[in-house]
């Protein structure tokens, strides 16, 4: 279900730019630096997400931040659709392999400091 929804959006750059951005997505995200985010990371911790998302079963999280869109290029990369997709992944994607995990909104404003901040 829901296998439709993906999207490939293709960005045409030179090889120079190319390799930056590699170079980039190879290297750790640095650490979260203010107190919501270290909380989110605390979650992000807590919650097992990392069980899905660093065992090649979910999307990869490290540069989340970085990236233009979300859920498989169906949402814009923004604090509030990051936070709407965190709050309840089945009313986004019917179907979708992410749970609803229960969290509350300020788990969700945490978490969402902690993601947006991976660059
Ligand atoms: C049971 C497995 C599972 C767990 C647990 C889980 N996720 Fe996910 N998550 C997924 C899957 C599968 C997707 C991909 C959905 C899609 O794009 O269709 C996803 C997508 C995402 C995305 C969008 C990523 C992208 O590349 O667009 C974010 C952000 C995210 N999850 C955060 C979290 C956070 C934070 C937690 C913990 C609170 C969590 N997830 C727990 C399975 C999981």
């Amino acid at each position: 279900m829901g296998h439709a929804d993906m999207r490939i959006r293709v960005i045409a750059q030179s090889p120079e730019d190319f390799n930056a951005w590699l170079k980039h997505q190879q290297q750790p995200a640095l650490p979260p630096s203010t107190p919501q985010a270290i909380q989110g990371l605390k979650i992000f911790t807590k919650k097992n997400c990392v069980i899905c998302h660093y065992s090649g079963y979910a999307p990869d999280l490290t540069h989340v931040g970085s990236r233009e869109t979300l859920a498989a290029g169906t949402l814009p990369n923004t604090p509030a659709n990051l936070a709407r997709w965190l709050k309840n992944p089945q009313a986004i994607k019917k179907g979708v392999h992410m749970p609803n995990l229960g969290l509350t909104d300020d788990q969700v404003k945490d978490l969402t400091a902690y993601l947006e901040g991976l660059k």
